[in-house]
């Protein structure tokens, strides 16, 4: 069967989406059992994943979308163009406000795309899901 995008978003975005889904299945949540992947695309076309990863204290848990922007940071990628985030959620998941600092500060400008398991899929960006930010223009 021929997955049918949503309009909006352009067939290029299909890779992202399946790393996005990919790396889900790499989740480390055994507290929560909600796992999230992400995946970014930069300007080279070059992809970067991540996913959540829980620990025994709770609170040192890292969320997927970080994993994401940290790994392509660290790997020299700094123009990302795309950003996907995955769950297995009805309501598709947005990033938390944590993760919407981070992809507001290195890579604001990226399309956001939100996906689930039964190829639910919307477009939106960041400046909509995080109206007046606090960044480095304010330092
Ligand atoms: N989580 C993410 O990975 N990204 C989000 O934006 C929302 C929350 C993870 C963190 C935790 O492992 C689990 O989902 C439940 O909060």
């Amino acid at each position: 069967m021929t997955k049918v995008l949503p309009t909006s978003i352009d067939s290029s975005a299909e890779p992202v989406i399946h790393a996005a889904l990919a790396a889900r299945e790499r989740a480390h949540a055994p507290f929560s059992k909600f796992r999230v992947g992400a995946a970014l695309e930069d300007d080279m076309g070059r992809i970067f994943t991540g996913c959540n990863i829980e620990n025994a204290t709770y609170g040192l848990t890292m969320c997927a979308e970080r994993v994401a922007v940290f790994k392509a940071l660290s790997e020299g990628s700094s123009k990302i163009r795309r950003v996907v985030v995955v769950a297995d959620t009805e309501v598709l998941t947005p990033p938390c406000g944590a993760c919407r600092q981070i992809l507001w500060e290195f890579c604001g400008q990226a399309e956001l795309i939100l996906a689930n398991l039964a190829g639910k899929q919307e477009k939106l960006s960041l400046k909509e899901i995080f109206p007046r930010p606090f960044d480095a223009s304010f330092l």
